[in-house]
């Protein structure tokens, strides 16, 4: 089993979009039975709520559901997760100071996609405070294709 940790602020519109989308597409590509998907927030403001609306609006227009909750990472997940990938900078750094000695591959989530070209930058904006969950969802897809595609090469599924 390949297991994928989605991680941002909150856990409730980055990384639970991102773990929705990039379910849906290991569904699809047949890979359900190989490829464990999951988020977590570093903080714990919200711990037990479902995602925000914007980022289940968003998810429902584009017929993918998600019915998590959120949680925080913990140490443990560094270990158990093969991939943790991070929304943004303040995300990564917070999880590399915590995670000495952790065996999961830890990096930007959108470094993938900007390696292929699909993004010029590598960090997803938060959209909590501005509600631009358009153009988070148009970079986590991408994010999520590229990530994919990396995965089914580097692990030969
Ligand atoms: P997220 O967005 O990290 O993408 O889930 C945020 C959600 C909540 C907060 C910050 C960012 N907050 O400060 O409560």
């Amino acid at each position: 089993m390949i297991r994928v940790l989605f991680v941002c602020l909150g856990n409730i519109c980055r990384s639970p979009m991102a773990e929705a989308i990039f379910q849906d597409m290991v569904n699809k590509a047949g890979l359900g039975d190989l490829i464990e998907v999951d988020s977590a927030g570093i903080g714990s403001w919200h711990v037990g709520e479902p995602a925000h609306d914007g980022t289940l609006e968003i998810l429902k227009k584009n017929k993918i559901s998600y019915n998590g909750r959120a949680r925080q990472i913990e140490r443990v997940d560094l270990d158990d997760f093969d991939y943790v990938l991070a929304m943004d900078r303040e995300v990564l750094q917070y999880i590399l100071r915590s995670g000495t000695g952790a065996t999961a591959n830890i990096a930007l989530f959108l470094m993938y996609a900007k390696q292929a070209g699909l993004v010029t930058g590598d960090e997803v904006p938060d959209p909590f405070y501005d509600n631009t969950f358009d153009r988070a969802y148009s970079l986590i897809q991408r994010g999520c294709m590229a990530l994919l595609h990396h995965i089914r090469h580097a692990e030969g599924v």
